[in-house]
C-alpha cells in the first residue's frame, strides 16, 4: 500500500493511526490526515505518530485507501468534498449507522466502499470490528481493509443487513458490560471492599475471565458450568440472577439497541433540506 488519507482526526482516527503505525504496516509519513478546523490537532498527531498533516482534501487523490473518520452527521458533506478527487480508491468508513448505498450516492459511485463498525477498545488495539463491503468491492481491497483493521482488534465480515445488529452487540457491548461491572463494583463496596480494592479485583476478574474463554476455547456456558458447584456460592448468586430474568433483560436491551441503530441510520441519511 502506498498512501492512506484520513478524513477526520478524532478519537477513531487516532486509534487507527496508532494501530497501523505501531505494527509498521506503512511508513507514518505516507499517512495524511485532515480535519476541519483544528490544525493543532494535526500537529499533535504528527508529533505523536509522525503522520503528515494534509493541507487539503485534494491530497486524497494520491491515496489508495481513504479512511472516513468523521461523525455520522458529517458523512454526507465529507463524501461530497472528497468526490472530485476520487477515482476508484477504497473508502473505509467508521461512521456508525451510515449505509453503503448512502456513501456510494454521496460520492457519485467513484469509490469502493467498505463500511465498518468498530468499538471503543480499538483505542487500546483490542477492538471488535464488524466490516461489510459493497458488492462491487474487489476481494483484494476487502483483504487489504481487513489487514489494516486487524491491527486494531478482531475483524468479522458480515452482510450489511447485520450491521445494526453488530452496532447493538459489539458496538454497544462495552457499555452493557460496563453497566454490569458498575453494579458488581457497587455491590463489592457494599460488602466491605475499599473502592480501590474493588476496582482492582473487578478489572482482573473480567480480564481473567475473557482470557480463560479465549485461551481454553470454552463457551461462556461451559465456563459458567465449570465454576458453579451444586449449592455453592456461584450457584447461590446465579439463582438470584435467573429468578430476576436477567437473561431476558439482556436480550431485550440488545434488541432495543438494534432498533435504535436502524432509526439513527434513517435520521442521519434523510435529506436535510426537504
Ligand atoms: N469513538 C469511538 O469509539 C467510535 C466507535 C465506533 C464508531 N465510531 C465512529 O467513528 C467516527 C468518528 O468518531 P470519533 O469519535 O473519532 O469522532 P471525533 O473525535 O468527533 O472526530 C471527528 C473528526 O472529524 C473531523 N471532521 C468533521 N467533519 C469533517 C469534514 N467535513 N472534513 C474533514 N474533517 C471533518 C473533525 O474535525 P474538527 O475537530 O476540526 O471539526 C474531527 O477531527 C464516527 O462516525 C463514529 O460513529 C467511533
Amino acid at each position: 500500500m502506498e498512501r492512506i488519507f484520513i478524513l477526520g482526526a478524532g478519537a477513531m482516527a487516532e486509534a487507527f493511526i496508532k494501530g497501523v503505525v505501531s505494527q509498521h504496516l506503512i511508513e507514518p509519513q505516507r499517512i495524511r490526515v485532515l480535519n476541519r478546523q483544528r490544525p493543532e490537532r494535526l500537529r499533535a498527531l504528527n508529533d505523536l505518530y509522525g503522520v503528515t498533516p494534509a493541507e487539503s482534501v485534494r491530497e486524497a487523490r494520491d491515496a489508495d485507501v481513504i479512511v472516513l473518520a468523521v461523525k455520522p452527521y458529517d458523512v454526507k458533506e465529507a463524501c461530497q468534498s472528497l468526490t472530485p478527487y476520487l477515482d476508484g480508491q477504497t473508502i473505509i468508513s467508521f461512521a456508525a449507522g451510515i449505509p453503503i448505498r448512502f456513501m456510494q450516492e454521496a460520492t457519485g459511485g467513484r469509490a469502493q466502499i467498505v463500511r465498518t463498525m468498530p468499538n471503543v477498545p480499538v483505542a487500546v488495539l483490542e477492538g471488535a470490528i464488524a466490516l461489510s463491503a459493497a458488492p462491487d468491492v474487489d476481494g483484494d481491497r476487502i483483504d487489504q481493509a481487513k489487514t489494516l483493521l486487524s491491527k486494531l482488534g478482531t475483524v468479522v465480515e458480515l452482510e450489511e443487513s447485520m450491521m445494526d445488529a453488530a452496532t447493538a452487540f459489539s458496538g454497544s457491548g462495552p457499555g452493557f458490560v460496563s453497566f454490569f461491572l458498575e453494579a458488581m463494583e457497587l455491590a463489592a463496596v457494599d460488602l466491605g471492599f475499599s473502592a480501590e480494592m474493588a476496582r482492582s479485583l473487578l478489572i482482573q476478574t473480567v480480564v481473567g475471565t475473557a482470557k480463560v474463554l479465549e485461551e481454553w476455547g470454552l463457551s461462556p456456558t461451559e465456563l459458567r458450568e465449570r465454576v458453579t458447584s451444586p449449592n455453592g456460592t456461584t450457584h447461590a448468586g446465579l439463582t438470584i440472577l435467573s429468578e430476576r430474568n436477567v437473561q431476558q433483560a439482556i436480550a431485550d436491551a440488545l434488541r432495543q439497541a438494534q432498533l435504535r441503530s436502524v432509526e439513527m441510520g434513517t435520521e442521519y441519511t434523510e435529506p436535510s433540506e426537504a
